[in-house]
């Protein structure tokens, strides 16, 4: 069989390597990839944002299955594109992934199908919400409506910032029409957490606990980043906790996804706050989280693509999974000067020597190749990922790989795993 992956990162890459792994496999296609990818299966010139272009090469290379991997392109619809034109797909329809792409409809969402999440109001006009602030207190949380790559959401500790906030995103629109609708939230405090659940119309199965570290700098400081490592299993999340989710989250998500005949065959990743009042949604995202997906895919020993095809067919409630058990830890290399301005094309050195220990396995995001040369072509570059009896084990032996791989201006925690 023939499978197409669109993306080009990280995540991409570890579903692309998984998912050579099956002996159902014959071809994967990568659409853009990254030069790891190109290792694994072949590279296709074609942007994630070019769905008729996708759809064509989909038709033309008698792709069997695509997966979706970034989430402004379910957003764009193209689930709906492929489904229409009688090809499968793995991911949820335009309609469901507004659950990610649109903070209020999620919102509504969940007031409607009783799903804990903090009190919000939604707003057009910067009037409007300046107005409203005082019924939330502060700190309060501003929120662009739309996508924003993970950075339109501010934690506003006073008026004064949460005013500025309100007028970057509507009046300035620093997120273009991302922000012309913005949502106020409450402040909740706790700690954060994930779940990756495989979900199709009638059932759900959850995936091993995954823990990300958003903050740029060790000691969870600084920035938010795309992520800057993970690990697995999370401490946070315990048969009690996960238990919980279960019957709080999960279980309406699927009766409010029913009720309001939202196709959702795909991967449900909900961000959640565990407060003392217990698990509230933060978001949901709609698709592999970037970089929870590199520690999960090597800790997953079932066949993905069975996983993936069981999830389009709604057969998930007949399947079972098997998962190494070990503990896995992602190293996520940034380009120096990340989240923010940073250069690209230098040169990375040093991958040979990673490419045969035991137990790690370099997942490239923005690389790409130029000759005999691997070079940078994004902010984060690379997640190394380690499997160890441990996380203290698997988290010592991703470093050791990270110490042999250099480039001009490389940067990584390096507590990931251990805080
Ligand atoms: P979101 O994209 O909505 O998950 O928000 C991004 C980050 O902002 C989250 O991972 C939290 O760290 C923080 N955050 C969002 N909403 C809240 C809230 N209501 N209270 C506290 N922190 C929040
Ligand atoms: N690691 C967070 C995300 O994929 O949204």
């Amino acid at each position: 069989m023939n499978v197409l992956v669109i993306g080009g990162g990280g995540r991409e890459h570890a579903l692309a390597w998984k998912l050579r792994q099956s002996p159902r496999v014959n071809q994967v296609f990568i659409a853009p990839g990254n030069a790891g990818t190109a290792l694994e299966g072949r590279n296709v010139e074609i942007k994630v944002s070019e769905l008729n272009q996708l759809l064509n090469f989909a038709q033309q290379e008698s792709v069997d299955l695509t997966v979706v991997g970034p989430d402004d392109v379910l957003a764009a619809g193209i689930v709906d594109l492929f489904e229409n034109a009688g090809l499968r797909i793995f991911g949820p329809c335009k309609e469901a992934a507004r659950l990610e792409s649109s903070k209020s409809f999620a919102k509504r969402f969940m007031i409607r199908h009783g799903i804990p999440t903090a009190r919000f109001g939604e707003y057009e006009s910067s009037r409007a919400a300046k107005d409203a602030l005082h019924d939330f207190g502060f700190p309060l949380a501003v929120k662009a409506d739309g996508l924003a790559l993970g950075k339109g959401v501010v934690i506003a500790q006073d008026r004064r910032e949460a005013e500025a906030a309100v007028d970057d995103m509507i009046e300035r629109r620093r997120f273009g029409d991302a922000g012309r609708k913005i949502i106020i939230e409450e402040f909740l405090s706790g700690v954060e957490c994930s779940v990756h659940a495989l979900v199709n119309s009638r059932s759900y199965l959850v995936f091993p606990t995954a823990q990300d570290h958003k903050q740029l700098c060790d000691g969870n400081r600084g920035p938010n980043t795309g992520g800057m490592g993970t690990f697995s299993p999370s401490r946070q999340i315990d048969a009690g906790l996960l238990q919980e989710i279960r019957d709080k989250i999960l279980d309406p998500f699927m009766q409010g996804i029913r009720q309001d005949n939202l196709l959702f065959r795909g991967l449900l990743f909900p961000g959640l706050m565990l407060t003392k009042d217990g698990p509230r949604v933060l978001e949901f995202n709609c698709r592999f989280g970037d970089p929870e997906t590199q520690v999960l895919m090597p800790r997953l020993e079932t066949d993905l693509l069975d996983l993936l095809e069981a999830s389009i067919t709604d057969q998930l409630d007949a399947i079972s999974t098997e998962w190494d058990n070990r503990s896995a830890v992602c190293v996520v290399m940034a380009s120096g000067g990340y989240p923010g301005d940073y250069e690209t094309g230098k040169a990375i050195a040093g991958l040979e020597n990673v490419s045969e220990m035991e137990d790690v396995k370099v997942f490239h995001a923005g690389t790409r190749r130029r000759g005999d040369q691997i070079l940078t072509s994004g902010g984060r570059v690379l997640g190394i990922t380690a499997v160890g009896n441990t996380l203290s084990v698997a988290s010592k032996r991703a470093y050791e790989a990270v110490d042999q791989i250099e480039f001009d201006g490389r940067y990584f925690r390096r507590d990931i795993g251990s805080v």
